[in-house]
């Protein structure tokens, strides 16, 4: 707002004809400020208001307040502009189509990724990802949650390249309290870099539901009764990045990456978020006013039985390795999380013919941290985990 400046000069007492011009001025430009602050305090007013009778209030909250913003100077900024920054890898990040497509790339230098601006403490989040394509091996494009600190909690989801005409490794986990060892791998039912297909987090106090298309892969329940700690007093940000990790990636290593086709490039889009918002000055989120709790019915949404079941069989057809079944890996039995039952799926899955072979350890490619360039405050875990591996 146009304020007179601090070193106005005052007009001296001697010319009287140009104080009386001065206060002219002065009282039209009270005037001014007046109604442009009228002006905007009513807009904002208006958008909060449209924002609170909706269901989806992260993105009307940014998108109608900097519609007025735009009107005024001309600024368009997109879905990805709003929510996100470009946290590395400098021009290899780019925001286009007015802040609406994304795109990462990687060359022999260096990968790139973006986080976004706040923290969420529940979200259900949908973001459509086309992934490299042709010879993508060596490379892992990943998109997640996480908060910091050493216990911290994620939510995984990454794509281990492979070389032409073979398939994606889409690889899942979660971290509740620092632990993770929780993976499960799967392969697609399409091929993720023709087109454009939709990656979702549903993350409530009751559960943790993993969606490709709109398809539950893996669920991750509050078993917190059974004593496995769940994610819920930790704030994440949402994180993506594409990098090299040929050493490891595809195949264990064995296919490396073909540098001749960089740069390699994974692209973003339609990113939509209900999430309860992180507040760090409060320490609260947003969705503790009771206002808003009415309108999120995802914060208790789960899976019926029947989407279970659907589930179910999903995971029968296309997951690769799932670490309920792997006593080469835990030998004193998985997590209480997995259940009783992880015995009985395992023998019903033997007639699959991309199933794992449980007793094998060369089924699992476990991806090694750190992923990505963590940005100055995280750097630390970074390294330390860097070591360890
Ligand atoms: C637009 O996006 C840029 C980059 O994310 C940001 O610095 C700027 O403040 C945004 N402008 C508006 C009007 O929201
Ligand atoms: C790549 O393709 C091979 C052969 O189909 C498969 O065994 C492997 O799991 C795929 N994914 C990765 C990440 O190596
Ligand atoms: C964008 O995402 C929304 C919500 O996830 C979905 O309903 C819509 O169909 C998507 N748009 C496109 C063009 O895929």
């Amino acid at each position: 707002m146009a304020y007179p400046s601090r070193n106005y000069s005052y007009p001296t007492r001697s010319s009287s004809r140009s104080s009386i011009h001065y206060l002219i001025l002065l009282a039209f430009a009270a005037v001014l400020v007046f109604k442009v602050d009228v002006l905007i305090s009513q807009s904002i007013f208006a958008a909060r208001r449209r924002a609170s009778t909706s269901r989806n209030f992260v993105r009307p909250t940014y998108r109608r307040a900097s519609r007025y913003i735009n009107s005024i100077t001309g600024f368009t900024n997109g879905t990805f502009n709003r929510n996100f920054v470009l946290s590395w890898g400098e021009e290899r990040g780019k925001i286009l189509e007015h802040g609406e497509l994304l795109t990462l790339s990687l060359d022999r230098k260096s990968g790139s990724g973006f986080e976004s601006k706040k923290e969420y403490l529940f979200a259900k989040i949908d973001m459509q990802i086309k992934l490299v394509p042709g010879n993508s091996a060596g490379t892992v494009t990943t998109y997640y949650l996480s908060s910091e600190g050493s216990a911290h909690d994620e939510i995984d989801f990454e794509f281990l390249g492979n070389s032409t005409g073979n398939p994606y490794t889409l690889h899942t986990n979660v971290f509740s309290q620092g632990k993770g060892d929780r993976e499960q791998q799967f392969f697609l039912w399409f091929d993720p870099t023709e087109d454009f297909h939709t990656y979702s987090i549903l993350w409530n106090p009751k559960c943790i539901i993993l969606s490709v298309d709109g398809k539950p892969i893996r669920e991750f329940k509050n078993m917190e009764s059974i004593g496995v700690p769940y994610l819920k007093g930790q704030p994440m940000r949402i994180y993506s990045s594409l990098w090299n990790a040929d050493e490891w990636a595809t195949q264990h290593g064995l296919v490396k990456t073909d540098w001749s086709l960089a740069p390699f490039t994974a692209s973003y889009r339609n990113f939509s978020a209900e999430a309860c918002i992180w507040s760090p000055r409060t320490r609260k989120s947003s969705c503790e006013s009771t206002d808003s709790a009415k309108s999120n019915s995802w914060l208790t949404e789960e899976l019926d039985s029947r989407a279970r079941e659907k589930m179910k069989q999903l995971q029968q057809k296309y997951m690769v390795y799932n670490y309920c079944e792997d006593p080469w890996r835990f030998p004193q039995g998985p997590g209480p999380e997995c259940g009783s039952k992880s015995k009985i799926n395992r023998q019903s899955n033997s007639n699959n013919n991309i199933n794992t072979n449980a007793n094998n350890n060369d089924n699992i490619i476990v991806p090694r941290k750190p992923r990505r360039p963590r940005r100055r405050s995280r750097s630390k875990r970074a390294n330390k985990v860097a070591q360890i591996d």
